[in-house]
């Protein structure tokens, strides 16, 4: 095939992360240490009945109808999706010309840059600080068409200072994005203020604290203007027949969400001690997933965790990185299990 045929801005491109799974322990991916969501479960179980002959709701309007209540906003300030990657990919779409330039912070969440690739555009990163909090005054004062963040930040599980997330907001006249991904867990959102900010976009996902990653199901809220020209960007029908029913189901089933930050919260010390005394440098973490650093090399660690049967991710090659990797927060069994297995890989590397 003659390269040139692809448009420039996708020639170099990688394909994304794909490990062999098998039958290992997943705890690469920060999803629900609790498995799927019951409620969810049940609604799937129940869609065998459904008419799939039939498109879904073009907008998923149900859902936004459930999100509405639940967060006291119109349904009209909702786009819902297939995760929030897609949410993030229309934000871009909408609001981005060809080589118009993103400010996203480093480290952070890989796909942020990859959505501004896709779609023509560039991406400047400003460096968080040496505590993984953002420098504020250096990404108000980038030139760009659009502010893209997320907190907790994805890898490094800390969230990011409130009033700087404030900052960047008011300090903005341009699309600011908070990708809250790991928001349940921190227990705080921007998402309540899209009405009160008319530059701010919040994304949010099922796939996380709802226990339902393997259905796609995700959304960005904004004021009612901006969610209306993202609404028409966005593929229709993009949120399948099944994963709306699956998604109201559990959205309702607040004992699930509630079970499942608690098992974090619970978890979260017991991990952390037991990497530290493994000899890993652990970060704090506010989201479902612990960043350490390893004095031996990561892509070992992990090569060597994959071999007895547990997947951990391997972020070692990411400038600031270095030797890091990032493990799900799982239940006591997941994370004993990922702790001793830890143990013999460091044993062999002697
Ligand atoms: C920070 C962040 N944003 C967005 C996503 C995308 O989630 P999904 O498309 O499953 O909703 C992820 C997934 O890991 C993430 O870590």
């Amino acid at each position: 095939m003659d390269k040139s045929w692809i448009r420039s801005t996708c020639r170099d491109l990688e394909l994304y992360y794909n490990p062999k799974v098998g039958d290992k322990l997943r705890m690469d991916t920060s999803t629900n240490a609790l498995g799927a969501n019951p409620a969810g479960s049940r609604a799937l179980a129940e869609s065998a009945s459904l008419n799939l002959g039939q498109y879904p709701s073009t907008y998923g309007d149900n859902l936004r109808e459930e999100l509405a209540k639940l967060y006291g906003l119109r349904k009209d300030n909702f786009v819902v999706g297939n995760g929030s990657d897609e949410a993030l990919d229309i934000i871009i779409k909408t609001f981005l010309e060809p080589g118009e330039t993103v400010i996203t912070a480093h480290p952070a969440y890989v796909l942020h840059s990859f959505f501004v690739k896709i779609n023509g555009g560039r991406t400047v990163t400003v460096d968080l600080d040496d505590d993984f909090q953002l420098d504020v005054e250096r990404i108000n004062s980038t030139p760009g068409k659009v502010v893209l963040i997320c907190t907790p930040n994805n890898p490094t599980s800390n969230t990011f200072r409130l009033d700087d997330v404030k900052a960047l907001i008011e300090g903005s006249d341009r699309p600011v994005v908070v990708d809250e991904a790991y928001g349940e867990y921190a227990g705080r959102s921007f998402l309540p203020l899209v009405e009160r900010y008319d530059n701010l976009i919040v994304t949010r996902t099922f796939s996380k604290a709802y226990g339902l990653a393997g259905m796609r199901i995700g959304y960005l809220a904004a004021g009612e203007e901006m969610a209306e020209a993202m609404q028409k960007v966005k593929i229709p029908y993009s949120l399948n027949l099944i994963g709306e029913r699956v998604a109201v189901a559990a959205l309702r089933d607040r004992e699930f969400l509630e079970r499942s930050v608690k098992v974090v919260q619970e978890e979260r010390p017991f991990l952390e001690q037991g990497l530290r005394d493994l000899g890993f440098q652990v970060y704090p973490s506010e989201a479902n997933y612990i960043l350490f650093r390893s004095t031996t090399p990561s892509e070992v660690l992990a090569k060597g965790l994959s071999d007895k049967g547990v997947l951990i991710r391997d972020f070692g090659k990411v400038r600031r990185l270095e030797n890091c990797l990032r493990t799900t927060i799982g239940t006591r069994e997941m994370n004993t299990f990922l702790l001793d297995r830890m143990k013999e890989v460091l044993r062999e590397c002697l």
